[in-house]
């Protein structure tokens, strides 16, 4: 399938973010060259999954579709009960509304956006344990997405396990960069929840270019296939979310994974009340089908080396323009650290927003500020102490070298200029996952 790109001049494009309120969410997919915003469900499907399509059963209950989808989650993963869902946060809804409440604590590596706003709003606390390393956006390290488990152990004592429904780890680590867990951790992990009679659940999203860093990174690991490792991952967790839009190598699609009968019998139920039926939970049976191919085709590791490789070009090509960059380079993106490319604008005026605005003026690319816009809030106020990045998400099987390319001419121009460029004011926002609405004014 070809996608024709619309040009457009540097002064439509003011024009365009103007009426945006300089946010790039509300910019039209069409007045975009590059779209870099995110790499959940912007990937393209392989003849493979456009023909399983057609085999779609659209069965109300018990399809076709669902038990190929249901056996390949299974093989993969070996959990007992596979609930489907349209989307990752949909899982995620349904697994805190099961298992969250006022009092309970969830610790994770770094929740996603979604996962932590899931946990609030049942009144749970979601606590991010990086390691210390994690913020250092230059500091070398294979493994920058694990886990604190000193912090971890420390923290499950304080609160008490009895007020920990749950532990999470997500792989690839997102909003710390995309970077990857190591299987090492995991284990540990695994182990520190056993001990404490604690389910260990993955958020699975990444769970494929997670698996080839442990192949090509960890020792002892290089021999087997990312297939069998991904297997152990998840054997040594009791369930796990997963938002097909990403290693799913769909569109949409979800699921929520776990061998607790009772805990799954709750969400079956709530995912009736509002996803649908367990066999379908708000998916067609054709989307199931590419869903159960897709999760086959991320494990060749022929296309892992290449889209891995793509993101390491990418970063090569900017660390070598002296481009501030989360280092090594992750899984589905570039983070680029906003606070030392404009070290003249604050944090209170957004300078990752202020990056993303200047990557849409300058070349039509379009990416995600991961920082105080999309983790601080004024009402009431929650000051925000991590990095302030901007991500630009390759998209699945879609862009080439040449657009990598042109994506890094834009970059490093900006970058000449960057001592020209003033922060921004918020004018408006949500009261929850503000980002993706804000509203801002040039100061
Ligand atoms: N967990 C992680 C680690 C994610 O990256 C996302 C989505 C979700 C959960 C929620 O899944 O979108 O299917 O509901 N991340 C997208 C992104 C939106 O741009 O990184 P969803």
């Amino acid at each position: 399938m070809v996608e024709p790109i619309k040009m457009t001049t540097r002064q439509e494009r003011e024009g365009i973010l103007h009426e945006a309120g300089f946010n790039p969410f509300l910019i039209k997919a069409e007045d975009v060259i590059i779209d870099l915003l995110t790499d959940s469900g912007t990937g393209a499907m392989s003849a493979s999954q456009w023909g399983g399509l057609m085999e779609g059963d659209e069965s109300y209950a018990g399809s076709k579709s669902f038990f190929h989808f249901k056996e390949t989650v299974q093989d993969l993963t070996g959990f007992k009960h596979i609930i489907p869902t349209h989307q990752g946060r949909a899982a995620e809804r349904i697994l805190f509304g099961v298992v969250g409440k006022a009092g309970k604590f969830i610790p994770n590596n770094a929740h996603f956006d979604t996962t932590r706003a899931n946990i609030e709003h049942v009144g749970a606390v979601a606590q991010d344990l990086p390691i210390p390393i994690a913020k250092e956006p230059s500091a070398l390290d294979p493994f920058k997405g694990n886990i604190d488990t000193k912090r971890l152990r420390a923290f499950i004592k304080d609160k008490g396990p009895e007020n920990i429904p749950l532990v999470m780890i997500t792989v690839t680590n997102n909003t710390g960069g995309g970077q990857p867990v190591s299987l090492a951790n995991i284990r540990e992990t695994s182990e520190i929840c056993k001990e404490n009679r604690i389910p260990f659940f993955i958020d699975a999203c990444r769970f494929a270019e997670n698996s080839y860093f442990i192949k090509m990174r960890e020792k002892g690991q290089g021999d087997r296939s990312v297939k069998e490792i991904a297997q152990e991952m998840f054997r040594l967790a009791d369930g796990a979310t997963m938002s097909g839009k990403k290693d799913g190598h769909v569109n949409m699609g979800g699921f929520l994974a776990l061998n607790n009968d009772l805990w799954s019998e709750q969400a079956r139920n709530l995912l009736i009340l509002t996803e649908g039926f367990p066999t379908y939970g708000g998916l067609s049976g054709r989307d199931l089908e590419a869903y159960a191919i897709g999760l086959k085709e991320v494990l060749d590791e022929e296309y892992l080396k290449y889209r891995i490789r793509s993101v390491q070009y990418t970063g090569e090509k900017l660390t070598a323009a002296g481009i501030p960059l989360v280092l090594p380079t992750g899984g589905h993106a570039i983070y680029i650290d906003a606070l030392n490319f404009f070290p003249q604008i604050p944090r209170e005026q957004f300078p990752g927003q202020v990056l993303c605005c200047e990557l849409y003026l300058a070349g039509g690319i379009r990416g995600v500020e991961i920082g105080t816009v999309m983790f601080g809030k004024s009402k009431p106020a929650v000051e925000y102490q991590g990095l302030e990045l901007v991500r630009l998400a390759l998209p699945r099987r879609v862009y080439t070298q040449s657009h990598m390319d042109y994506v890094c001419e834009v970059l490093i121009e900006v970058f000449k200029n960057r001592k020209t460029l003033k922060g921004l004011k918020m004018v408006y926002e949500a009261p929850t996952l503000r980002h993706f609405t804000a509203q801002f004014i040039q100061t």
